[in-house]
């Protein structure tokens, strides 16, 4: 039973809640990044995690621009969903002992955010469309290209990596 009346009453509150949320994730990953590069072993891995950090950090100025401008402060909502895949990713590194399987893993864990921004910055992008926010929308496009091209970049570097992670005894 729900006691508390819904306030999400229109798309621009909901199109505000999301983009608290990307805040949240955004800022979460960029805690998150350094601990995998850390960990990875591959350099090409190692080298793509951190350019997406270079990216992310950009990723959360952009946001802070556009919920500045939408409603004149920046509050950050917790992203529960990006917590959730971070704590996989964190698993998957404390439960692997060969480091090309760690590899592999940290390959998965990365593209499993990069999904969920993907999603998560299509939707935004779409609301900003018919909420008419036509600069939120280019930025929020600039992102949503950033996270494709990060995803695409992890796709061609688990080519290789998958393939070295399966030679482990
Ligand atoms: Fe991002
Ligand atoms: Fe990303």
């Amino acid at each position: 039973m729900n006691f508390f009346p819904a306030n999400l009453d229109s798309l621009r509150k909901l199109y505000v809640d999301q983009l608290e949320q990307l805040y949240s994730a955004e800022t979460q990953i960029t805690k998150a990044l350094p601990k995998m590069i850390d960990k990875a072993t591959d350099p090409h891995l190692k080298n793509a995690l951190q350019t997406h950090l270079q990216e992310t950090e950009g990723h959360v100025s952009r946001l802070e621009r556009i919920l500045n401008q939408v409603q004149g402060s920046v509050d950050s909502k917790k992203c529960k969903g990006i917590a959730a895949l971070i704590t996989e990713g964190e698993d998957v590194i404390k439960d692997t002992a060969d480091e090309s399987v760690r590899d592999a893993g940290i390959i998965a864990a990365a593209q499993k955010v990069e999904h969920y921004e993907m999603a998560a910055y299509g939707a935004v992008r779409t609301f900003a469309d018919i909420l008419g926010n036509e600069e939120d929308a280019t930025l929020l496009n600039q992102t949503l290209e950033e996270e494709k091209h990060a995803d695409m970049i992890l796709t061609g570097i688990a080519d290789t990596a998958n393939v070295k992670a399966d030679k482990a005894a």
